[in-house]
């Protein structure tokens, strides 16, 4: 049998602030990405570095964007297509962070984005989470909707290229304690499948890797890989820190041989 490779994708949101700082990070990363490959690195840089870093990838790291447009080309000033994307030599597109939608982005602009990356051949990193978790579970149908709403007209064929980022809001940016329990994503992890599967059907539905983030570092990102039994994970902050990302690689490397 294949063995899976885990996917750790850096979202390194709006830093850092100069192209040499940039390829710095990046190079650092991509000696640990070639060192280590049972895993599949994703880096989502700003816009503005995201071409000069594919063309230095080599393969050894995959470069995606953190947000798209829906249309392809046309009068938008200030927007940037899937089809550039893709001409750039970017692979993975992240679409509805919880950071951008609390700037307005909105279910339909998500859905509108999701299928704009799906139907041009990228991989759409599907960020859902909730804002609070409360007793009744209402967070369940919240996460639910967020993924239906996002999906809506995607087809079967297209699961192949998605990947879900399980980042619940309450967990973002904080302290690694702050992180969810593994055992809380194990959870989840399963929820999100069977609402996957009641959209597309078991089989495929089984098949898209569903991530974590919120608050990884090498303290817990181990852990929520084995005991949250998810395909990888999805890292802010650490994934600026050069020693702290490929600690993180690392570790899920070595879960990858685990299994
Ligand atoms: P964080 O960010 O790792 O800094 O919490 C994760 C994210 O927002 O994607």
């Amino acid at each position: 049998m294949k063995k899976e490779k885990k996917i750790i994708v850096g979202n390194w949101k709006m830093n850092p602030t100069s192209a040499d700082w940039a390829k710095k990070i990046f190079q650092s990363t991509k000696k640990i990405a070639a060192k280590n490959d049972r895993v599949e690195v994703v880096v989502c840089p700003p816009f503005v570095y995201a071409l000069p870093l594919s063309k230095i990838s080599r393969g050894q790291v995959a470069v995606g964007a953190q947000d798209v447009f829906h249309e392809m080309s046309g009068s938008y000033t200030g927007e940037i297509s899937a089809l550039m994307l893709s001409d750039a030599g970017l692979t993975h597109v992240i679409v509805g962070h919880s950071e951008r939608r609390k700037m307005g982005e909105t279910d339909e602009s998500v859905n509108k984005k999701s299928l704009a990356v799906l139907q041009g051949g990228l991989t759409l990193i599907l960020c859902v989470g909730e804002s609070n978790r409360d007793s009744e579970g209402a967070y369940l149908k919240f996460i639910a909707d967020q993924i239906k709403s996002a999906l809506a007209k995607a087809e079967k064929k297209h699961l192949k290229k998605l990947i879900i980022a399980y980042e619940p809001v309450w967990a973002i940016g904080k302290s690694d304690a702050e992180a969810m329990k593994p055992e809380d994503m194990h959870e989840t992890g399963i929820y999100i499948k069977k609402v996957l599967s009641d959209m597309f059907g078991k089989e495929e539905a089984s098949r898209v890797p569903v991530l974590y983030g919120g608050s990884v570092s090498p303290r817990n990102a181990g852990e929520l890989i084995e005991k949250g039994n998810v395909s990888g994970l999805l890292v802010g902050r650490d994934s600026l820190n050069p020693e702290n990302f490929a600690e993180i690689i690392k570790l899920a490397d070595a879960s990858a041989r685990k299994n």
